[in-house]
């Protein structure tokens, strides 16, 4: 998977690759910049964890797929195993450039996620939370159009109003139709 080029969606010139140090500033730069749906803590948090995963590679439990376009890497993806657990992963972070937004980055580059998840490190489940705010709607269709489940909704758990909706998708089963439009192939 790494490495290679991808068609897919309306954007057909981008490709996968693992995490490197140069990619840092960028992607924190693209999460700082998102401050509708990132506070600066949780940025610190993603650097925390690109830092752990360049110094300990696998050994951090923390797996990155950075997407690429014109030479910048414009999107990524952060996921882990959940200790004492059989196959469960979460999905930490997903982040696509604003500018590159609507043309199947996302859809790519999470598919591409679950089947290393799946096929590399034996997954079966993946879990996504976020935010159960208003200004995190897109973010929700997102997640509906990928085949994810809407199976719990923690009141206030961010903090009084912002409650923690968790998203899961088994990952042996085949996109329906309505979870995989034309437009995503990996
Ligand atoms: C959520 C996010 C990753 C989606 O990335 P994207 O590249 O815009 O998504 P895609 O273009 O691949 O869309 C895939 C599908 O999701 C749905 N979708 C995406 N954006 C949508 C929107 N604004 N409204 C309705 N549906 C939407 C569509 O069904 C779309 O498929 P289609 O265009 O073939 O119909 C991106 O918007 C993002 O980075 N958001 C901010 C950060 C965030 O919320 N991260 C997740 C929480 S940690």
């Amino acid at each position: 998977m790494y490495g290679k080029r991808l068609l897919i969606g309306k954007l057909a010139d981008w490709r996968l690759r693992p995490l490197t140090g140069a990619d840092c500033a960028p992607l924190l730069r693209l999460t700082a910049d998102l401050a509708a749906f990132f506070s600066p803590e949780e940025v610190a948090v993603a650097g925390e964890l690109m830092t752990e995963r360049l110094l300990r590679g696998a050994a951090s439990g923390y797996e990155f797929l950075v997407a690429e376009h014109d030479r910048t890497p414009v999107a990524y993806t952060c996921y882990g195993a959940i200790p004492a657990t059989e196959g469960r992963f979460d999905l930490y972070w997903i982040v696509v450039s604003p500018r590159l937004r609507g043309q199947g980055l996302g859809r790519g580059l999470l598919r591409a996620t679950e089947e290393d998840i799946r096929t590399r490190l034996g997954g079966l489940r993946l879990y996504a939370q976020t935010s159960s705010r208003a200004a995190y709607a897109d973010t929700h269709a997102f997640y509906h159009a990928m085949g994810y489940r809407l199976v719990a909704t923690l009141e206030d758990y961010y903090r009084t109003g912002d409650g923690q909706r968790i998203y899961v998708r088994d990952l042996d089963q085949a996109p329906g139709r309505s979870a995989e439009s034309s437009s995503g192939r990996v």
